[in-house]
């Protein structure tokens, strides 16, 4: 299933970026991450579990990962991306099965991973349909009992300010930046958490969370709703 011209879009901005902005590269993981791996705030499965990472951008997420003894699994829109952390694996001697997504469907079978992690990613799909169709695929190629960590961006984030609102949840990014070229892409983001959790009901146990973080450039300032998932 594909979902058309918001994932032509999405796939020409990502394969892009790098290029034209060399210094948004995340070299380490996300504080957040490596946080919740620790296992102190829900239960994780623990190496050498297998780990999917929807979305995985630099693969400083998958790295990381690896790093602690996970088998490493990812998906990315972007073929640069697939190349650029394809040879960032190789450089230090490690493995990862990296596949190209080419719509809202996920790359691999069902019931497979122990972990999912989504990190940054969903919204990206622009519309409720597009977002609901890949939070089931998550949860697809989970293993039964397999863990989901998913964040999602929130309103409160400084690019909504940018956003022009098209209802239903539907935000369009209309202004340019300096620290991206994301304009012209559409986000799809519930209402309120209570709308999110409705999204993933297919889970036995549903857990939300959320991030906050305004690093002094307020227009950085970044928010997101989290997800904890059992399958
Ligand atoms: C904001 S970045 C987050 C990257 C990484 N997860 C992180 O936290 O650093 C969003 C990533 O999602 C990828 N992406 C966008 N739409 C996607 C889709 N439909 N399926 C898989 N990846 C997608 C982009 O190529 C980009 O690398």
């Amino acid at each position: 299933m594909k979902s058309g011209s918001t994932f032509e879009r999405s796939k020409k901005v990502w394969e892009e970026n790098l290029k034209l902005f060399p210094n948004t590269k995340l070299n380490y993981p996300s504080e957040s991450l490596v946080r919740l791996f620790s296992s102190r705030y829900v239960p994780v499965p623990v190496p050498p579990a297998r780990v999917m990472d929807h979305g995985f951008g630099h693969g400083n997420n998958l790295l990381f990962a690896s790093s602690k003894g996970y088998e490493c699994a990812g998906c990315e829109i972007s073929k640069n991306l697939i190349k650029e952390v394809s040879e960032l694996f190789r450089g230090f001697g490690k493995d990862a099965d990296l596949r190209p997504v080419k719509g809202i469907d996920i790359p691999f079978e069902d019931d497979r991973f122990d972990l999912v992690i989504s990190w940054d990613v969903i919204h990206y799909n622009g519309t409720k349909e597009a977002v609901g169709h890949v939070i089931a695929e998550l949860y697809r190629v989970l293993r039964p009992g397999g863990v989901l960590l998913l964040s999602t961006v929130n309103p409160e984030s400084s690019i909504f300010d940018r956003m022009e609102h098209l209802g239903g949840g539907a935000y369009k990014i209309v202004e340019e930046s300096p620290y991206d070229n994301r304009k012209g892409l559409t986000f799809f983001v519930p209402d309120s958490q209570e709308d999110l959790s409705k999204m993933f009901s297919m889970f036995t146990e549903v857990r939300l969370g959320k991030l906050y973080h305004d690093l002094f450039n307020h227009e950085k300032r970044h928010s997101a709703y989290l997800v904890y998932g059992v399958k």
